[in-house]
């Protein structure tokens, strides 16, 4: 089959290669002239494990190609994926639809024959509808079928996760286009991960839907972990206590500082007004957008209290940046908030993150400075943070650490280490959820 992925961001670039590395022909498209060019040389323009490798294998058999060019990609194409980006619009939450209109309108314009159309973004219930009119609007005689097929891939574990899916799932009422989507997905199906059809505007509210449940999941956990803390119990046993229960799942019971990313935060919003809109309010994931918002500021809190309540001309040290490990990405990333806070109360902010450093320049105030590694990030400092829980920060050497730090105390907000070890280790140690 040959497929054209316009946008080449997280989603695009992740599933173009593996559509490629099943066998098909993809070409890859962005604006981005810049973009376009590093890819043509194999830079990859995201940290993604196993994205390079994957991407410079299928380039160089020849499936997989970049390019800036909209019109010869999408010309030959059997499907073309919309997966560009859907940012929150400012002001009011709702997700900014323009670009995904805009590739509607050329991509109409220059199909040729039998053409599926598929939102690959996360787009709102009803997207699928506007695509298709302004296709038909555009392209009055083109025979394009419009489909919706979320993602559901993990930053970190991307092509793990396109490869290995616990479901895909496609929005069409259209047998042709229904042909098409099993065709380019015959790889998946045939290792038994299931094929769910539904219609377009289910499929484009079981994206949300999914990650308003995740999202509300981790939320609750966060809350319970505060529970624990008053009244002397440990949330990671009460997660282990819950997660067996088959019912609820171990999975997304890890209390933290807060989710972040580029999908939840904006995903949760966007369902709220979405559904505050169609007259059906869904009020437990509003209350999950305002919980998890306070919390990132919270865990400064934590930090000011470790420190005995004042933080005025301190060093902290935080470990780890990015929303999560193994990604460069900073957005929605609980640092941001607690680096403002500690900065508003006088710190001085030292950091160190194995990937995430370029992208955090970019968000975090100039005051921050940034180390070579963990021990470098220690020195002199009054308290250590861990905020992103890196495979780097799971076996520290502690005893290096103690000679670094001007004071031994470790605020873990990851839960990475046991309270018992680092008292034994002469620490003075706060975790999430858990007694000391
Ligand atoms: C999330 C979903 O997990 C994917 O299924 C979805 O495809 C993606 O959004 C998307 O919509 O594109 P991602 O944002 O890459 O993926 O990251 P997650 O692994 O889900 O983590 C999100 C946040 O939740 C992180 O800040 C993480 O630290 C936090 N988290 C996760 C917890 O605090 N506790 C947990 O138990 C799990």
């Amino acid at each position: 089959m040959h497929v054209a992925m316009i946008g080449t961001g997280y989603v695009g670039l992740v599933s173009g290669a593996c559509f490629a590395d099943f066998g098909h022909t993809v070409v890859c498209v962005d604006k981005d002239e810049r973009k376009i060019q590093a890819l043509r040389q194999g830079i990859m323009p995201i940290y993604e494990p196993g994205l390079e490798d994957l991407v410079d294998r299928n380039v160089r058999q020849g499936r997989l190609s970049f390019s800036t060019e909209l019109s010869p990609a999408v010309e030959n194409a059997d499907a073309v994926f919309i997966a560009v980006g859907t940012p929150s619009r400012r002001g009011d939450g709702h997700a900014d639809l323009s670009y995904v209109y805009a590739a509607t309108r050329e991509i109409a314009a220059k199909c040729k024959g039998f053409t599926v159309v598929v939102t690959k973004s996360t787009v709102p219930v009803g997207t699928g509808d506007q695509v298709e009119s302004i296709s038909r609007e555009v392209a009055p005689d083109a025979e394009i079928s419009v489909v919706s097929n979320p993602e559901f891939l993990r930053e970190g574990a991307a092509i793990e996760d396109f490869k290995r899916p616990d479901r895909i799932v496609i929005g069409t009422d259209d047998e042709r286009a229904r042909a098409v989507m099993t065709e380019l997905y015959r790889p998946l199906f045939i290792n038994s991960s299931p094929l769910l059809f539904t219609s377009r505007r289910t499929s484009e509210l079981i994206k949300y839907a999914a990650n308003a449940f995740l999202a509300t999941k981790i939320t609750f956990i966060n809350e319970l972990a505060d529970l624990c803390e008053r009244v002397g119990a440990n949330v990671q046993d009460v997660s282990r206590g819950i997660g067996l229960d088959n019912r609820i799942g171990s999975k997304f019971l890890h209390a933290g500082p807060g989710y972040g990313g580029s999908c939840f935060p904006k995903d949760t919003l966007a369902l709220t007004r979405t559904a505050q809109e169609a007259g059906a309010p869904l009020r437990i994931v509003e209350t999950v957008v305002g919980v998890n918002d306070a919390r990132k500021t919270a865990m400064a809190r934590k930090v000011v209290n470790a420190l005995g309540g004042n933080v005025k001309g301190a060093t902290v040290a935080l470990l780890g940046l990015t929303f999560k490990p193994n990604t460069d990405d900073m957005r929605d990333a609980p640092s941001i908030a607690i680096v403002n806070s500690l900065l508003d109360k006088g710190a001085k902010i030292r950091a160190y993150d194995p990937e995430g450093v370029h992208e955090a320049r970019k968000v975090l105030p100039e005051e921050v400075f940034y180390a070579e590694n963990a021990y470098d990030c220690a020195k002199d400092a009054d308290v250590l943070v861990i905020v992103t829980e890196w495979d780097a920060f799971r076996a520290l050497d502690f005893g290096l650490l103690k000679t670094t730090l001007k004071q031994p105390i470790v605020v873990d907000l990851r839960n990475v280490y046991r309270p018992q070890d680092m008292e034994a280790l002469g620490f003075t140690y706060e975790s999430v959820g858990r007694p000391n």
